[in-house]
């Protein structure tokens, strides 16, 4: 979808083409850095699903998939940072070396709250792969290890990130215009 026919849309951040350069350059890297190691690909639903296939259609390294569904949600005093898992793994992940795949992060609460979940799961390896990374609003440091973009602190929309359940299928990353967000 052109982004000119959007008019929620201020201007584009990446474009098709730029999403899918830097996707195949994070491919490639995760590819040497596995050594042809099997690898399970976590996505965090529903904003990584866009970024998971479109990664996994360039990794050459044995793969397998699997999808985790969280809530977050603010605790009784109102501080941000509380997740729960409303989907747990099909599958176990002990002994196996395991990216976790993210499309955003950026208190790094919910980052925090999965790794630790699925470091008590025993997996061999653990790692985080995230689309975007908008550092500047981090509360909690977390490891990212591998990262497609950093973005600035706006709101921030498609390729599986959404206002509003909306503009998840948009092919490029736009800014949604401040009055909408
Ligand atoms: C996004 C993203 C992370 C979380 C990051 O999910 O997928 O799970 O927010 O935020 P944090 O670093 O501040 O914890 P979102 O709640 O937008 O769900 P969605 O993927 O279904 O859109």
């Amino acid at each position: 979808m052109n982004h000119a026919a959007v008019p929620e849309l201020e201007r584009v951040l990446f474009s098709e083409e730029q999403i899918e350069s830097r996707i195949r350059e994070l491919a490639a890297e995760i590819d040497r850095d596995y050594q042809g190691r099997p690898l399970k690909l976590i996505g965090v639903l529903k904003g990584s699903v866009f970024f998971l296939t479109a990664l996994a259609r360039h990794i050459e390294t044995p793969l397998k998939i699997d999808f985790l569904g969280i809530s977050s949600f603010s605790d009784k005093s109102g501080s941000p940072g509380v997740v729960r898992i409303a989907k747990d793994l099909d599958e176990s992940i002990e002994g196996e070396d395991v990216l976790l795949v993210e499309d955003i992060v950026d208190t790094g609460f919910t980052l925090r709250y999965l790794l630790q979940n699925l470091a008590g799961r025993a997996p061999n390896s653990l790692s985080v792969c995230t689309f975007l990374d908008r550092r500047s609003r981090r509360i909690v440091q977390t490891p990212i290890k591998y990262r497609c973009f950093e973005i600035p602190d706006r709101f921030v929309v498609g390729f599986g990130l959404d206002y509003q359940q909306l503009y998840r299928n948009l092919g490029y990353v736009a800014v949604l215009k401040p009055e909408r967000s």
